[in-house]
This record gives C-alpha cells, sequence and structure tokens, in this order.
C-alpha cells in the first residue's frame, strides 16, 4: 500500500508516471485505432498532430530556465526533425499555420508545469519505437525520410530516457509543486488527445464519406 510518505519521497518521473497512465493507454489505443500507417494521407494528420507538440514545447526546450534544471535539455529538441519531415510530405504552407496557431493557443509557462509536458514529450519517445517500426513495414520510412522524429538517440533510446529521468528526479520540489508538473504532464496529454481528434479522426470521417 502506498502510505502519504511514499508519494512524497517517490521519485518525480514515478510520479508523473502513476498519474498519467490512464491517459497514455487511452490515447495510445485511440491513435493506434485510427490507423495511422495504413496510408500516407492518415500518416501526414499523424505527422501534424505530432507537429502540434513540438511547436508548443519548442521554446520550453530552448528556455535558458528550465535549462538550469534540466541541464541535457536544449540538445533534446526535435521540432526540426518533424518539420523536415513535413517537408517530406509536403505539408502546405497553409497547415503549418493551422498547427502554428493550434500550439499557440496553449501557452505554458517555463515553471514547474513545464517539467510535466517535458516528462510527457521526452517519455513518447519510447513509444516511438514501435511507431518507427510500423512507419517503416507499412509505409517505407526512415530516419532519413519522413520519419526523422521518430529516430532514437545515438545513445539509444533507453539510456537518453534514464539521463532526462535523473535529471528530472534530481529537482527538489514541494509537494506543490510536484502536482503543478503533474497538472502540465496531464495537460500535455489532453493537448496531443485533442490534436489526435481534431487532425487524425477529422481525416477518418472524410475517409467514410
Ligand atoms: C500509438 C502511440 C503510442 C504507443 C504505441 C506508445 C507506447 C509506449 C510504450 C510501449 C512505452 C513504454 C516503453 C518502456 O517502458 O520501455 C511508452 C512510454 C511512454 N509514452 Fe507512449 N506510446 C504512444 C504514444 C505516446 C504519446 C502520443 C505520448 C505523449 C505525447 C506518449 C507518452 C509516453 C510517456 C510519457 C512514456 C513514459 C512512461 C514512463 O514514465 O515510463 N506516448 N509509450
Amino acid at each position: 500500500m502506498t502510505s502519504v510518505l511514499d508519494s512524497i519521497t517517490e521519485p518525480l518521473s514515478v510520479h508523473l508516471k502513476s498519474g498519467t497512465t490512464a491517459l497514455h493507454e487511452s490515447l495510445d489505443q485511440r491513435i493506434m485505432a485510427l490507423a495511422p500507417f495504413s496510408s500516407r494521407e492518415r500518416f501526414v494528420c499523424f505527422l501534424r498532430m505530432q507537429l502540434r507538440l513540438h511547436l508548443v514545447t519548442s521554446p520550453l526546450y530552448q528556455s535558458a530556465e528550465l535549462q538550469k534544471r534540466l541541464p541535457g535539455l536544449g540538445e533534446r529538441n526535435r521540432v526540426d526533425a518533424i518539420l523536415a519531415d513535413c517537408a517530406d510530405f509536403a505539408v502546405t504552407e497553409e497547415q503549418l499555420a493551422e498547427d502554428r496557431s493550434a500550439a499557440a493557443a496553449v501557452w505554458v509557462e517555463e515553471g514547474d508545469a513545464a517539467l510535466g509536458w517535458l516528462y510527457t514529450h521526452e517519455g513518447s519517445t519510447l513509444g516511438a519505437a514501435f511507431l518507427l517500426k510500423h512507419a517503416r513495414d507499412q509505409l517505407g520510412l526512415s530516419e532519413t525520410f519522413g520519419a526523422r522524429h521518430l529516430a532514437g538517440h545515438t545513445e539509444g533510446r533507453g539510456l537518453h530516457w534514464r539521463r532526462f529521468k535523473d535529471e528530472l528526479d534530481a529537482i527538489e520540489l514541494t509537494a506543490e509543486q510536484r502536482e503543478q508538473a503533474l497538472a502540465g504532464a496531464r495537460q500535455a496529454f489532453a493537448f496531443v488527445r485533442a490534436s489526435v481528434e481534431a487532425l487524425m479522426a477529422a481525416e477518418r470521417a472524410a475517409d467514410a464519406v
């Protein structure tokens, strides 16, 4: 049984994971149910959904304040990779503008909630291994065409993720700040879910007409 003391002393990454597991499970199932790798058109919707998350978090990866708290942060930003993927698929300027404006509608401050947003985004690189395999097998994409943003880090996904978690867990937070971080992680999942519905589910509905 988890005691009150455990819930305060457990590492932040564990706290964030347990507070978002249900959201992750439902999101993962929803994305796969929308068959993102069944056609190039569907994949573009998936790509734009991912792009929106990158556009929201990119300023956080570049923030000097957050880099002080998470020293390896600056090198983790993958927004260039996803923009290159979008260019591979000739995502139009109009679509990019739509995605920028969806991202701009969410303003994440550099405080504790941002730690949660970054947790959610960095964690998504783990599931990306499966997504890359599907993208490769079903659409012939690769780390150099169309699926660059799903590529693992050269040091290995697992190690790269553990380094991030170690940095996150080394930050001292009050119970209230931990809840802010969890709220941020949950907001990030909610934002991604909304983007899935706006882009991927809409494409699916259009298919059916
Ligand atoms: C169909 C899509 C997805 C699949 C199949 C998937 C799958 C996975 C898997 C298998 C892991 C665990 C890997 C491990 O423990 O070694 C994982 C971790 C994670 N994923 Fe996903 N994922 C998907 C989408 C996403 C998305 C869109 C996000 C958020 C934007 C996300 C956020 C996370 C996070 C935060 C973790 C780390 C959990 C932890 O703290 O250990 N995932 N994912």
